[in-house]
């Protein structure tokens, strides 16, 4: 027993990356056809009132970032730190307790926010009693993670594991911190903080789940898959080492670019601009020591479809945390702010970035777990990437051209000083660039479904490893 890796967690938590990923995705895809058709899901009588799209939004968000990305960081940072630490997991119990435990806040939220319970915090919507539940299953997981580190057999810690360490620590502090409230009935609680508090208290979250959910965390899995895909050790430890603790010092700060133009005091907005500009260089760093990993390999990208789902994932990474600092230039923010153009970096970031790593990490990991050597069909592994490069690019494209043309046409004016345009004749201007981000997000989803088909035929050809070996612990 003690000689072998726990992959039945792993495995557990694969498989719910794909459900959880097409489910949100699916949503995803109800709210943009929402958007071109707002009165769509009214024919739905009295059942209406629960797809309304106040409340699948948040839907959207939870089940894309905490249900479809959680569970591909649980499933790669429980089969990470087994694999680098040459150490089963610290408990079995604990490695179940944290699957059924997320499933269970996954369920609760799927149920609870199309019944319109919500604390109406941004990416904080679950109320209280989810709050505590999360909690509980998130410390489960600190002690199974670090206590896997702790009994470690190699003397060195690995790097992706420092990623995945501070992701852990530092969701802990952002959850509890952000989520203080006083509840008044079961389903309903109120912020501890108020006004502009509130506000701050909430971006310092919001930021920082950005920061450490939907960066630093994958940036662990990078660190891991990348080297491991392209069979060769990562371009600089150096490097990995001063983009860390530069990433964290620097991420803490720039929540205040949320909040922009508001009632926060001037030199906490300026304050969090710089901090969102000087983020460009460790988040270049990170990318640049992802894609320099395959120097002396660069022709396995013409063959390997794993590697360019991993590749162009850092590509979108560079991208989205070039576009980022930009937007928190205040006269940049004041074009960009409540447009369309959010939408095109969030996505740039959450589909380009997040889904493409996980989906490449997960392509890799699938075989292993199943005891095969490769996934079923390489070639829809390949029909897959296109299919979610071209969907990405026109959704994004779709928004940017969007967004900035809403700017504009918000703040133009005729030479009396009144406004060119009505605000319904922006949203008017919106239509065609709605449509094609569905075409984009429809094709990004349909790539979901080839992937379930193919990692279906691979687990029925396969058989679930249960049996793998821990090597005997090199010496350090
Ligand atoms: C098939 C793929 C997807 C489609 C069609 C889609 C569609 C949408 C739509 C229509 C919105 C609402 C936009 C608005 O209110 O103007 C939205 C918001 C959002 N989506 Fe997606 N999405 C997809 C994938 C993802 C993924 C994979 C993630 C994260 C990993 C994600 C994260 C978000 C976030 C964070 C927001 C809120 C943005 C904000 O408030 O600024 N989406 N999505
Ligand atoms: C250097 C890195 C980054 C910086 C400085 C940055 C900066 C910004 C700025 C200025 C906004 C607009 C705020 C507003 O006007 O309301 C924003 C929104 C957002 N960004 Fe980033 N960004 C970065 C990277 C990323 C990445 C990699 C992702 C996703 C994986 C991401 C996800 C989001 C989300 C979800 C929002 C929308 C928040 C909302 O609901 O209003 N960002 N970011």
């Amino acid at each position: 027993m003690e000689a072998t890796y726990n992959y039945k967690v792993v495995r557990q938590f694969a498989i719910m990356t794909i459900v959880w990923g097409i489910v949100g995705m699916l949503v995803g895809v109800i709210l943009a056809t929402q958007l071109i058709w707002p009165t769509l899901t009214e024919a739905l009588g009295p059942l209406a009132p629960y797809l309304s799209y106040g409340r699948i939004r948040p839907l959207h968000t939870n089940a894309v970032i905490f249900a479809f990305g959680g569970s591909a960081l649980f499933a790669t940072s429980l089969y990470i730190v087994q694999r680098t630490c040459q150490a089963r997991l610290l408990s079995d119990g604990l490695a179940s307790f944290v699957f059924w435990g997320w499933q269970l806040v996954i369920l609760l939220a799927a149920l609870s926010l199309p019944m319109g319970f919500t604390t109406g915090k941004e990416y904080a919507e679950l109320e209280w009693p989810i709050d505590l539940l999360i909690a509980v299953v998130w410390i489960a997981y600190a002690v199974l993670f670090f206590g896997t580190i702790i009994k470690r057999k190699t003397q060195h810690i690995y790097v992706a594991n420092w990623f995945f360490g501070a992701y852990i620590v530092t969701i802990t502090i952002l959850h509890v911190v952000n989520s203080a409230e006083l509840p008044v009935t079961l389903t309903k609680s109120y912020s501890a903080y108020a006004g502009v508090q509130d506000a701050m208290v909430q971006w310092w979250y919001g930021h920082n789940a950005v920061g450490f959910f939907l960066t630093t965390a994958f940036l662990g899995m990078m660190y891991y898959f990348i080297p491991k895909q392209a069979g060769r050790p990562i371009f600089s430890y150096r490097l990995s080492i001063v983009h860390f603790w530069a990433l964290n010092f620097i991420y803490m700060w720039a929540g205040p670019h949320h909040l922009l133009y508001t009632a926060l005091p001037d030199w906490a907005q300026s304050l969090g601009m710089v901090f969102s500009l000087m983020l460009i260089a460790p988040s270049w760093g990170g990318m640049m020591n992802g894609i320099m990993t395959l120097s002396g390999a660069w022709h396995k990208l013409r063959t390997d479809p794993i590697l360019k789902f991993l590749i162009t994932a850092m590509s979108f990474y560079g991208m989205s945390t070039f576009e980022g600092p930009m937007m928190s230039v205040k006269t940049v923010n004041a074009l960009s702010h409540y447009t369309e153009w959010n939408i095109a970096h969030v996505h740039s970031g959450a589909m380009g970035w997040v889904a493409m790593i996980s989906i490449g990490s997960l392509y890799h990991l699938i075989p292993r777990l199943f005891g095969r050597e490769e996934m079923y069909s390489i070639k829809l592994i390949n029909t897959h990437f296109w299919m979610s490069t071209i969907g990405v690019v026109l959704y994004i494209a779709a928004m940017w051209i969007a967004g900035v043309a809403q700017g504009l046409m918000w703040r133009a004016t005729n030479s009396d000083g009144t406004l060119t345009y009505s605000f319904a004749q922006s949203v008017n201007a919106m239509y065609p660039f709605y449509t094609i981000r569905l075409i984009g997000g429809v094709l990004f989803f349909a790539g979901m479904l080839l992937m379930a088909y193919n990692v279906w035929k691979t687990i029925a050809a396969g058989k679930a490893v249960n049996d793998a070996r821990i090597p005997e612990a090199v010496a350090a």
